[in-house]
């Protein structure tokens, strides 16, 4: 989808870096998230993962009334994200205007809150935006508080081009001193953001280099990427669920780790492949942020967006993600701990060709913790279902068994 290939153009560059683990120095002088901030993951849509760089004012508008019109709003997608290419260039006084795709930015987000939603922008660090547009470098006041004098809520701020712009310039040796660099202009922005006195929720964007989920919160970031962009195949969705065991000690409320937008709805999913990866997110307590066309929305795609059971597992207010409990041959079963004692269960076909039940698979509940018959919800067919031990479960490929257990024993 990109067309300025940036990952590819800088992946070189930081392929280094990555080997190592900086400790955050300058992150520990900047205080933590606004405490109101993302206080679940946020939810809401982006434009990146259908549109790309296409999208147009017309597109966003239209988002918003389809987030209402088909009930996504009532289920709690609030943001409306504006992702890369709105940029035009800067004036002789450093203003970044609108491109011609995006005349009247502060219309627009009047047009969103009129509907009683939120909207989001996209920037980042360098000279340069991921697609090649202007960016904030040198900009970062007074483009902070432009977002703010147009109503936006929530920032995305995408690293790519600072890394060969600034980090490697200004130390081009030192691994060390570009890891400082690179906190120190997250933490700028940050500042800008606050000091417009707007709560903004703030989006870090730098691929799951570098082990953000260990600076960025303490750089007060709301969320932050966890991985490369995700495609719209189960190839690139299950391989950022298998990235995503590990780091659940590193998020919690107004702090979240980013596993990418969603891609419900898009390419060739199947609906089981839809219905695994909207699970996993809410398993994972990720940001909900719909990337698919809401104007051309098949009835299926919608309910999966709108399961509220399964919105409410990622909405769960102890805001603890969730884990790989184990793997058996190509099933593997997550789990994740809910607020009042009560736990969700996913067990998900992962097998790499699609073949039907291609297992006997037998659970075996004592390695959740769990002893006895588990009295449950079948989030997908809404139905009671009881767990038991032992108990052969038969999952076509790719598709989930997604269970909430009130009262685990
Ligand atoms: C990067 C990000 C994507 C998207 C594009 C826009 O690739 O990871 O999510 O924002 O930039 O150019």
């Amino acid at each position: 989808m990109r067309f300025f290939a940036p990952l590819s153009v800088v992946a070189l560059a930081l392929t280094s870096i990555t080997a190592f683990v900086q400790t955050p120095t300058v992150a520990k002088a900047q205080s933590a998230a606004p405490e109101a901030a993302a206080q679940t993951p946020p939810m809401g849509w982006n434009s990146w993962n259908y549109f790309a760089e296409r999208v147009t004012d017309k597109d966003i508008r239209a988002a918003a009334d389809q987030l209402v019109s088909t009930g996504m709003k009532d289920a709690g997608y609030i943001y409306v994200n504006i992702d890369d290419t709105w940029e035009g260039e800067r004036d002789a006084n450093g203003v970044l205007h609108t491109n011609s795709k995006f005349p009247d930015m502060k219309a627009l987000a009047d047009y969103v809150h009129s509907k009683g939603l939120k909207i989001g922008i996209y920037s980042g660090p360098g000279t340069k935006t991921c697609g090649g547009y202007v960016a904030s470098l040198g900009h970062e006041e007074q483009d902070a508080k432009m977002y703010a004098e147009w109503g936006f809520d929530y920032l995305k701020y995408d690293l790519c081009s600072f890394i060969p712009d600034v980090m490697e310039k200004q130390a081009p040796h030192d691994k060390a001193e570009q890891m400082r660099i690179m906190e120190a202009a997250y933490v700028k922005m940050g500042k800008a953001l606050k000091a417009t006195g707007r709560p903004i929720v703030f989006s870090l964007c730098q691929y799951g280099w570098d082990a953000p989920w260990e600076w960025a919160p303490a750089l007060g970031g709301n969320l932050w990427r966890t991985t490369d962009d995700v495609q719209a195949n189960w190839r690139s969705i299950y391989a950022i669920i298998s990235q995503q065991d590990g780091l659940q000690k590193y998020a919690g409320p107004g702090h979240w780790n980013d596993p990418d937008m969603l891609e419900v709805g898009n390419g060739k999913l199947t609906l089981a492949e839809n219905r695994t990866h909207f699970s996993m997110w809410a398993m994972l307590a990720a940001p909900l942020l719909a990337g698919n066309d809401l104007t051309a929305m098949k009835p299926e795609v919608t309910a999966i967006l709108t399961n509220r059971d399964v919105i409410a597992i990622d909405q769960d207010r102890l805001g603890k993600q969730g884990k790989r409990a184990y793997s058996d041959g190509e099933v593997e079963v997550w789990t994740r701990p809910l607020a009042g004692g009560a736990l969700a269960v996913a067990i998900v076909n992962v097998a790499e060709n699609d073949r039907l039940a291609s297992h006997p698979f037998h659970l075996d509940l004592a390695k959740l913790g769990l002893h006895g018959p588990q009295a449950g919800k079948d989030l997908w067919t809404g139905k009671a279902i009881t767990l038991t031990e032992g108990q052969a479960i038969e999952l076509p490929g790719h598709d989930v068994l997604l269970v909430r257990i009130a009262s685990p024993k």
